[in-house]
């Protein structure tokens, strides 16, 4: 098939407002789900990081994100993002967003880890994901140069050299086979890989496919040595695990053990707000000493957390537990990749014609460990800035009917046990502590699930594993979220960004297997 639409891959946050700033050029975005539904960002809890507050500034913004991002975040990219952060917040509200405002008018501000003032606007407490999606989508649905085919997965890029020329889709039922669709440009707005690991709070579909099969592509990926995992995820059994947002922790919650110690004062003076990296290593700590870390609203919230964090109380309430009562059993989740396709200031990828927005992308803004509610904000700055260039760069807007499809038969079949032994592998040797021979076994088992893998979904997956442990492996100090228990001090001449192709990871890979 061929169409003069730009093609956006994935329909969360990011892709929804790229889509709103092309309009009116035509574009044709491919949602796994129904809209709104499956993307990491609408399950976003905390809200969007901004400097909104007379009192606070982009500068100080930018100065916690570099601090929090460990010595590898670009500070021009920080400065630029930061600055940009109003103007986005003003437009969601002109949109319709109903951000939480005081009596004044002004908006309400939590408080997150890391941020040196409140500074994360909010939607009725813990519903900025949620809220936010649904305002653009009611704007999207007004578009007439916006289609959407919702139950579509992208599954590759098709390319000449090192021009993007199309995208392979498929539906989402396992009995669809793929086409291709030729495109002029495609913008990759598929989310991040926090589903490659057993313990994630990403919805089930965000598995790194959409970095893996840009890697796949030739695309260079930058930092995935990177991944940030969440201190307060909800641990009662849920696959993936509901969160329980740092904004908690902002209103005075405390973590506490099973025998009543509160662990973190002993750790950081922030305590409870130390950057997320060192809490998430301690609670890792606790858990692995059997000592059952728990989130402890009852004092700072007391019954207000049942109104004013409905997202936590529910999961709360499915899991039996009563937070008004009872502290909440947490452990460590894969959360966020500060890793992903490597792009410009003008969310350019290495690859021409190929745009990245959002978690997919690695702009440079999160360095080792992202400052809590950057993502959001990331998400948005670089849609606006794509579509920007994507404009300019295909010049006049085209006619483009809308597309008819005749979905081909023989689809593929994922063996969950398969992605099950990969989830796990990546939690027990690439998770939150690494170490030499857990990565090379991580590594040998990658490439065995990939030698076996019959699915261009789990060479995807398989490709942002390998990308992820052979960066770690290669990485011989900690940093941020990279943590080696036999490299366990930042080297200085470390302080930089990673910049790594597939093939040079899978080489990285295959020297390590002959090692094992
Ligand atoms: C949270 O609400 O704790 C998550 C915020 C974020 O990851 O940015």
């Amino acid at each position: 098939m061929k169409t003069d639409r730009i093609v956006i891959v994935g329909a969360g946050m990011g892709a929804l407002y790229a889509a709103l700033a092309l309009a009116p050029r035509p574009v044709l975005m491919i949602s796994p789900e129904s809209l709104g539904e499956g993307a990491s960002s609408a399950w976003a809890q905390g809200g969007v990081a901004a400097a909104m507050a007379e009192t606070d500034s982009p500068e100080a913004h930018a100065l916690d994100t570099v601090t929090a991002g460990a010595g590898t975040v670009d500070s021009d990219v920080a400065a630029m993002v930061t600055r940009h952060a109003a103007e986005h917040i003003i437009d969601l509200t002109d949109f319709g967003t109903p951000f939480d405002r005081d009596a004044g008018g002004k908006y309400v501000m939590s408080r997150e880890a890391a941020h040196s003032a409140p500074r994360v606007v909010r939607v009725k407490g813990d519903q900025a994901g949620r809220q936010i999606m649904e305002t653009l989508i009611g704007r999207l649905r007004a578009l007439p140069s916006v289609q959407v085919i919702e139950g579509a997965l992208a599954t590759g890029l098709a390319t000449e050299g090192d021009r993007v020329t199309g995208v392979w889709v498929r539906r989402a039922d396992p009995a669809s086979g793929k086409l291709l669709i030729e495109t002029p440009a495609v913008l990759l707005a598929g989310g991040g890989s926090g589903g490659l690991y057993a313990h994630t709070t990403n919805p089930p579909r965000i598995r790194g496919q959409v970095i893996g099969f840009a890697a796949r592509a030739g695309a260079v990926i930058a930092d995935p040595e990177f991944v940030q995992f969440h201190p307060t995820a909800i641990d009662m059994g849920e696959d993936p695990m509901p969160l329980a947002t740092e904004a908690l922790r902002g209103e005075g919650a405390i973590l506490i053990n099973k025998h009543g110690e509160r662990f973190m004062t002993a750790v950081h003076k922030d305590a409870e707000l130390a950057p997320r990296d060192i809490v998430a290593r301690e609670i890792f700590a606790q858990t692995q000493a059997g000592n059952r870390p728990m989130l402890d609203t009852r004092e700072a919230l007391g019954a207000e957390v049942l109104t004013r964090f409905p997202a936590v109380a529910e999961a709360c309430a499915r899991a039996g537990v009563d937070p008004v009562e009872n502290p909440i059993p947490v452990a460590v989740a894969a959360h966020y990749h500060m890793g992903g396709i490597d792009t410009d200031e003008h969310g350019r990828a290495s690859l021409d014609r190929l745009w990245v927005c959002g978690e997919a992308s690695s702009t440079g803004l999160h360095g080792a460990n992202r400052l809590a509610s950057n993502g959001l904000l990331e998400a948005l700055v670089y849609a606006r800035k794509a579509a920007e260039d994507m404009d300019a760069t295909l010049g006049a807007v085209p006619e483009a009917p809308e597309l008819d499809f005749d979905w081909p038969e023989g689809g593929e079949n994922v063996d969950e046990d398969t992605v099950m032994e990969l989830r796990e592998t990546m939690t027990a040797h690439v998770g939150v502590r690494r170490n030499t021979e857990g990565l090379k076994h991580a590594l040998a088992t990658i490439a065995r699930i990939e030698a076996e893998a019959d699915t261009e979904t789990m060479r995807n997956m398989t490709a942002t594993a390998t990308l992820i442990a052979a960066a770690a492996l290669t990485r011989e100090e900690s940093r941020g979220g990279h943590f080696r228990d036999d490299f366990p001090e930042p080297v200085p001449a470390l302080a930089h960004r990673t910049r790594i192709t597939l093939e040079a990871a899978t080489g990285i890979r295959d020297a390590a297997k002959d090692l094992t």
